[in-house]
């Protein structure tokens, strides 16, 4: 009997110290959980709480317009506008003079929306080296991008990014290939993928327009020196000849005149 009524007081004073204390568990979620949003562009927050008797709750932001569009005691629609950058916002609820906060980060985003490919020099020799350069201007976030130069359909390379810096948020690519003979008709291009997945449903790409590249062939090059070394080797025979013809041309001219002079010389001694 006393033992009952021992346990039945601890039990009262506990329930009655938990509710003057007014620890009701409660918590505070947010939707989206991951939210996502492309530079400039608002968003939707739902901040909610399955606490009973919520007395208090919002939104806290930085640099970010925020209006509550809808409410009821449980949850609170605020619309946030002109989300430049990544920021971090929070969500509280006051319960039973406890307050819980939830924190969540929005992460801003950037589409590819510019690929630029070039190929440096324009044109090369078969065996020669050549530069794909590809440029993606205005990505965020960079570690999320993924730049794939291709040949055709064919992978040449795929290259992934890391940020380096806040201001920076260009992508550069650049890979050198050596030229083949097959290269000179297919189409160079650069595909440029922002992925944002799994915490959006979403996968941005862009391309590039293809590029050619003239390549010559040393086979066609070599035709070329042996027509070159032909003509010059007839040429040179064609010199030779003409010299040659004009200093027989000469000599035999010499014999004669020589041979007018003696006899100039013997006429001019007859008259004598
Ligand atoms: C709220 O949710 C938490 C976790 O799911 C749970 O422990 C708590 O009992 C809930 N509170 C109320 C008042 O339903
Ligand atoms: C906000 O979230 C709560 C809890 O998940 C939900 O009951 C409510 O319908 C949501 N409100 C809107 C407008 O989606
Ligand atoms: C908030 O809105 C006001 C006017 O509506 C605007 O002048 C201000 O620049 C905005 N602030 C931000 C951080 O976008
Ligand atoms: C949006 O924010 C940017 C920078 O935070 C500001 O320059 C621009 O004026 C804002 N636009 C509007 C419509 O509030
Ligand atoms: C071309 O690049 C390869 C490596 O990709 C290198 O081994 C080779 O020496 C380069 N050739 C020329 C002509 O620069
Ligand atoms: C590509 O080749 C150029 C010179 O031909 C060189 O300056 C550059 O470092 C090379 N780039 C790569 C990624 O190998
Ligand atoms: C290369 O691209 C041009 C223009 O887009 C197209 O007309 C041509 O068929 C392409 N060539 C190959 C080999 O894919
Ligand atoms: C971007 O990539 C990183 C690493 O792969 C990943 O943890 C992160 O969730 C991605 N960001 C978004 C917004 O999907």
């Amino acid at each position: 009997m006393l033992l009952f009524s021992t346990w039945v007081l601890m039990a009262f004073f506990t329930l009655l110290s938990s509710s003057v204390a007014g620890e009701e568990l409660f918590e505070v979620s947010v939707w989206p959980e991951w939210p996502v949003v492309e530079a400039g562009k608002a968003l939707w927050i739902n901040c909610s709480t399955n606490c009973t008797y919520p007395t208090k709750g919002g939104i806290e932001t930085r640099n970010i317009n925020t209006t509550m569009q809808q409410e009821e005691a449980h949850w609170k629609v605020f619309h946030l506008s002109n989300i430049s950058q990544n920021t971090n916002i929070f969500c509280y609820f006051i319960c039973s003079n406890t307050q819980k906060k939830k924190s969540v980060n929005i992460i801003v985003y950037r589409p590819p929306l510019q690929v630029t490919l070039s190929l440096q020099p324009a044109w090369v020799i078969v065996g020669e080296n050549f530069t794909l350069t590809c440029h993606v201007p205005n990505v965020v976030p960079l570690e999320n991008l993924t730049v794939t130069l291709l040949q055709g359909t064919e992978k040449l390379h795929r290259q992934t990014f890391v940020t380096e810096s806040k201001a920076l948020q260009d992508a550069w690519l650049t890979f050198n290939v050596t030229a083949r003979r097959e290269d000179s008709r297919s189409n160079f291009s650069c595909h440029a993928e922002l992925d944002l997945r799994p915490h959006s449903e979403q996968l941005f790409s862009a391309s590039s327009e293809p590029k050619m590249l003239e390549i010559f062939e040393p086979s066609w090059n070599n035709q070329m020196l042996i027509i070159i070394i032909i003509t010059i080797l007839l040429l040179l025979v064609f010199v030779i000849s003409v010299c040659l013809c004009f200093a027989y041309g000469q000599h035999w001219r010499q014999q004669r005149t020589g041979g007018y002079g003696v006899l100039a010389a013997w006429r001019n001694y007859r008259i004598r």
